[in-house]
């Protein structure tokens, strides 16, 4: 049973809805193409951040945790989450953020500071070390009652939050695309029981072939009805271009969804530039999940 703590935060969420899009490209290629809106469940927490947070912090309030310890960016959806939902719950939140403490605070830095969040700046060498800590009672010098939290709360307890995503699709469908940084939520959305179905994930960051293994690790090696798609990194991590400004204003103007140039705007620019390639085969019905992060583009 989880947390009633939880259970009580639940009911400020809204349910995620399927907003169907219409566009004469995809009746040209014989395609339905659906957006599942995670980014509208909560003001604040919004897209696959909930979902990955829920059962790490029933852990945690399980364990009766009083501080919830992880790391990110100046921009981070996930401490911005973290931090947030700390406050809620009256956890204590630390977070570890890459690089020099900056003379003017992102917005993001600026929220987590005022829900509470304790930030240590923390040179480029240190973070990428922070990273050889898996477990959340694993980082050095953690004390009673700490909660070790990795980078964007990627850990198999993330994945039975991210599975709920899939209960609450009441079509059928056959392509689910999502995505990805840590590959954590594509583990979660695929099912180790079935190829009813398949996941492709769109990478958000160049020279990640590393990836695949880092999901296989997730949820072992069976599966094969996933795959990552490498090419749609726009140069890099927070990397952009006109190109893809212009997909995500136009995108926002047909059909009044809102997307950022990070994860959500690269995910479906690949994914209409894999249509128009017929990478998807005609009456396929494809579930793009919207993860939200708009907060992260704030300046
Ligand atoms: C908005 C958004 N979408 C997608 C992702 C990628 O998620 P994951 O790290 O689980 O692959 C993130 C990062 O956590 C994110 O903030």
């Amino acid at each position: 049973m989880i947390h009633s703590k939880l259970i009580e935060l639940e009911k400020s969420f809204s349910p995620s809805t399927l907003t169907q899009l219409f566009d004469p490209l995809l009746e040209q290629k014989k395609l339905k193409l659906w957006i599942k809106r995670d980014d509208l469940i909560h003001p604040i927490i919004s897209g696959n951040k909930w979902r990955k947070l829920k059962y790490i912090l029933d852990h945690a309030l399980q364990l009766k945790a009083h501080t919830i310890i992880s790391m990110g960016g100046a921009y981070s959806n996930h401490l911005h989450a973290l931090a947030f939902v700390g406050k809620q719950l009256n956890l204590k939140t630390v977070g570890y953020i890459r690089g020099e403490q900056p003379q003017n605070f992102s917005p993001t830095l600026l929220d987590v500071q005022k829900w509470g969040m304790e930030l240590r700046f923390i040179s480029r060498a240190d973070y990428r070390d922070l990273r050889n800590y898996k477990l959340f009672d694993q980082l050095p010098d953690i004390q009673q009652g700490e909660y070790w939290l990795p980078e964007g709360g990627a850990t198999k307890l993330a994945l039975q939050g991210v599975s709920e995503i899939i209960s609450e699709i009441d079509i059928d469908f056959d392509v689910l695309c999502v995505p990805c940084g840590t590959g954590t939520t594509l583990a979660g959305l695929v099912d180790e029981n079935t190829s009813d179905y398949r996941v492709d994930g769109f990478l958000a960051l160049k020279g990640g072939s590393f990836l695949t293994q880092d999901v296989k690790a997730l949820f072992g090696e069976k599966e094969n009805n996933w795959s990552i798609l490498l090419d749609y990194h726009f140069g890099g991590f927070a990397k952009s271009n006109q190109q893809l400004f212009s997909f995500i204003k136009n995108f926002s103007m047909l059909y009044a969804i809102e997307l950022e140039q990070v994860y959500t705007g690269k995910m479906l620019y690949g994914l209409f530039d894999l249509i128009r390639q017929d990478y998807f085969e005609p009456e396929q019905k494809i579930i793009a999940i919207h993860t939200g992060g708009l907060q992260g583009v704030r300046q």
